[in-house]
């Protein structure tokens, strides 16, 4: 029997929800008649690496336990990319595998290129495409990078394709679709059935917004943080904010005021996080996946950056774009809240693909 030998390669909060998709993907390929198997080894880079940051979505997300962790842990953008280039370099000369995948644009996706093209071990990337046109972004240099050097280039939405079409990227490109989208599908009715995260909070559906703030354009930015937080404090309705530890670490300097309407929790666990989603009003992130939970779930989202990838849901009328900008950011609560909380009617339902992403991705790896 044929075997391909895939290492996957995550670290990142966002990759464990993407990578859960693919992994069971491949472990339903694995279960066909077929005379291929797919044989998939985890690495954790361990950018990420508390217990409500990591090993909470392998638990709930059932995602294989990683072969290996290399515990890099935080730091400076070189030190932290270096440290996993150095020991990924290890891993992937003892176990040459076939593939290498790897998912977005975090600096974990930019060590795992590096570490695999230059053993000439070609790679797949998960995410492809995606352009902000931010080169202030960490993730957007991260993601060219990822592009530039990747074999398959596995795109999300139409819009990613032709952003790579535009840098000359034309082959091994293919539009998958987004398998968070496979991911919400699959655990929106287990988070129903399992989460008892309203209860805890003691929340009623409809009656809060909900609010995540992470990048480092905002969060290492104490003026567009207060002008974030002074916006929150306009705003008459609860805002439940699950706090990313980057967030956590700047909030005690930077906006030592919360507003009394601001509830900070620590970061939820995904099942939890999905019902947060499907039972707010209106969703104000500055996260890429949330801003496409937000859709999902049929909830306007206003998004605390200058620009976003996700530009098809701004098209649609989805999402609002208002950076950091305090009048903005309540003028577009304001607009959503005036037509009742409702997205457009006639908007798109099929902008990330029809959540069989995974299984597309698979066919092409084998
Ligand atoms: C990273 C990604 C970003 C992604 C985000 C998802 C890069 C450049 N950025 O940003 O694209 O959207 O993950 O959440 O890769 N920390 C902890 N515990 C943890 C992890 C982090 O306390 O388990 C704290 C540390 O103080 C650390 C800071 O958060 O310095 C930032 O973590 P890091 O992984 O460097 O970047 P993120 O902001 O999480
Ligand atoms: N998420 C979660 N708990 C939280 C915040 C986010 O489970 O407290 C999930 C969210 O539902 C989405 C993913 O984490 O699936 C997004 O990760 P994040 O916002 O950290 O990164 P980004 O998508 O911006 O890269």
């Amino acid at each position: 029997m044929n075997s391909v030998k895939i290492i996957t390669i995550v670290g990142a909060r966002p990759q464990f929800v993407k990578a859960a998709a693919v992994s069971r993907a491949v472990a339903e390929f694995n279960r066909k008649e077929t005379p291929i198997t797919l044989n998939e080894c985890i690495v954790h880079t361990g950018q990420h690496y508390d217990e409500n940051m990591s090993k909470v979505f392998f638990d709930q997300l059932h995602i294989p336990r990683p072969d290996v962790n290399l515990k890099v842990g935080s730091g400076p953008h070189g030190r932290q990319t270096g440290a996993i280039l150095e020991k990924l370099e290890t891993v992937l000369t003892e176990t040459k595998p076939d593939w290498v995948l790897i998912y977005g644009d975090t600096n974990s996706t930019l060590a795992g290129v590096l570490t695999a093209v230059k053993l000439h071990i070609p790679v797949a990337h998960v995410e492809a495409g995606l352009r902000s046109y931010n080169r202030r972004m960490p993730e957007e240099i991260n993601r060219i990078v990822a592009d530039r050097l990747s074999t398959l280039l596995l795109c999300p939405t139409p819009t990613a394709v032709s952003n790579l079409a535009e840098e000359g990227i034309t082959e091994g490109v293919h539009n998958v679709g987004d398998v968070m989208y496979d991911s919400v599908l699959f655990n929106a009715e287990l988070a129903r059935e399992k989460s008892d995260i309203m209860q805890t909070l003691k929340l009623q559906p409809d009656s809060y917004y909900l609010a995540t703030i992470h990048r480092a354009e905002n969060t290492d930015d104490p003026d567009r943080l207060n002008s974030i937080g002074q916006a929150f404090e306009q705003i008459d309705m609860p805002i439940i904010l699950p706090i990313h530890p980057r967030t956590r670490k700047t909030l005690g300097t930077a906006c030592a005021e919360i507003a009394p309407n601001v509830r900070i929790i620590e970061p939820v666990a995904y099942l939890d996080m999905l019902t947060l989603e499907a039972n707010a009003r209106i969703i104000l992130t500055d996260s890429g996946g949330v801003q496409k939970e937000a859709y999902w779930f049929e909830k306007p989202c206003v998004t605390l950056r200058d620009e976003t990838e996700w530009v098809e849901l701004v098209q649609a009328g989805c999402n609002r774009v208002v950076g950091a900008d305090t009048q903005k950011i309540v003028a577009a609560v304001g607009e959503f809240e005036q037509a009742g909380c409702l997205l457009p009617a006639d908007r798109p339902t099929d902008l990330y693909g029809d959540g069989h992403s995974a299984e597309k991705i698979v066919a092409l790896l084998k």
